[in-house]
């Protein structure tokens, strides 16, 4: 007899995890030690033409009564419904895997909790870094490691974006509008374009690496929106490249910092070759020295990949996973401000600003320039404010 599971929404993700199963089922199934099956295709659409119309329900209770399904992929997106169906799941015992960022963002404590309680698994892999393997590597192969830092390119959309503006001179919009159509974005892109999706992704990597629940209101965030062209070809004249960087770091006072922004990233920098639409992950340990994992970052099959991973790995685990957990947070007392970040600076002034004592690398941009010292974020503004700056960007070597 086959193992049942099922799979909640039939958008870019469900529908992916559907296809690459059937394709490649038998070595799936190979893997799994199993014969596995998907019993039920949860849409409130109609798919009359699907080769797998006869799986598709409406009704939630369908999967959630049928004993037969001891496994869930959820690919709908967005908190409600997906939490009340997933924590349900779990409470049957059914293990889930998620690509829902938001969900785990929000609510992944809770999940993670009622999973251990029912002797289940809350999978998420798919959750970060699209195709890379970065969650089970952070609480299983790297578990031997202080890990000190996590950065990355954690949003395809917006790496896509900047690739476009980059290489082909494309404007903004235009580039957006592809994104969209090879299904990178989100169903409201403004999550990509204003940093709220990596956001979401540094949320769960640092509750993942450091233990506590980091909620997403907690983290400064600043996305691409103010990016122009001007800045991508001055930072490429000044050896870097423009990419939205997520990171979290562990402080000398033990707090940790997570942020998201917009960083010129020196071509020395391994994570300046990342483009198009793959993301890179840069973990930091004290054994590892750094280890970077990179792959494509958003999309259908990709994203399918890691949801179906997971499911492989909740019919192969009857038992909860316990290194893959994190405690709730009361407050967010143990997360640093944002005014601790500490970094040279890029800045974009205009023409005929006054600059005392910092140097300018770069003048043919509108006034392009690096600060040669080191400034806090706080310290940072303060100047942005006294030069007139259009633009002020972190810079990483
Ligand atoms: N919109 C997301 C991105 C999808 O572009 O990275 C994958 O999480």
């Amino acid at each position: 007899m086959s193992v049942k599971f099922a799979v909640l929404g039939h958008g870019v993700v469900g529908s992916g995890v559907v296809e690459l199963f059937y394709k490649n089922k038998k070595s799936i199934e190979k893997r799994a030690g199993v014969e596995m099956d998907i019993k039920y295709i949860l849409d409130l659409r109609d798919f009359p033409d699907s080769p797998y119309a006869d799986k598709f329900t409406k009704n939630f209770d369908d999967i959630l009564n049928d004993d037969e399904v001891i496994s869930v992929a959820e690919c709908m997106g967005g908190v409600e419904p997906a939490f009340t169906f997933v924590k349900a799941c779990l409470e049957k015992g059914k293990s889930v895997s998620t690509s829902n960022k938001e969900l785990v963002a929000e609510k992944g404590d809770i999940l993670l909790k009622t999973a251990k309680e029912h002797n289940c698994n809350f999978f998420f892999e798919a959750s970060v870094g699209g195709a890379i393997p970065i969650i089970r590597p952070l609480h299983r192969c790297l578990a031997a490691n202080d890990i000190t830092k996590v950065a990355g390119i954690l949003n395809g959309t917006t790496n896509f974006i900047l690739t476009k503006m980059y290489n082909d001179n494309m404007p903004f919009d235009e580039a957006l509008k592809l994104a969209q159509e090879l299904g990178y974005a989100e169903k409201d892109p403004t999550a990509d374009i204003e940093g709220h999706d990596a956001c979401r992704k540094i949320c769960i990597i640092s509750s993942l690496v450091f233990g506590k629940h980091v909620y997403p209101k907690s983290v400064y965030t600043k996305g691409i929106k103010d990016i122009q062209l001007c800045d991508v070809e001055a930072s490429d004249v000044l050896g870097y490249a423009i990419k939205l960087v997520a990171s979290v770091t562990k402080l000398e006072n033990g707090k940790i910092l997570p942020c998201v922004m917009p960083t010129l990233v020196s071509y020395d920098n391994i994570m300046s070759g990342v483009n198009d639409v793959f993301n890179a992950v840069l973990v930091y340990g004290d054994g590892i020295d750094q280890t970077m994992f990179y792959g494509r970052g958003a999309g259908k099959l990709p994203t399918a990949s890691a949801v179906l991973g997971d499911v492989i790995e909740a019919v192969k685990h009857k038992v909860t996973v316990l290194s893959q957990s994190w405690e709730s947070s009361s407050d967010d007392s143990f997360v640093s401000k944002i005014s601790e970040f500490k970094s040279r600076w890029y800045f974009r002034v205009p023409s005929g600003s006054a600059i005392n004592g910092v140097e300018v690398y770069n003048s043919d941009y509108g006034m392009s320039f690096i600060t040669s010292e080191e400034l806090t974020f706080t310290q940072a503004e303060a100047k942005a404010k006294e030069f007139g700056a259009l633009a002020c960007l972190p810079v990483l070597e």
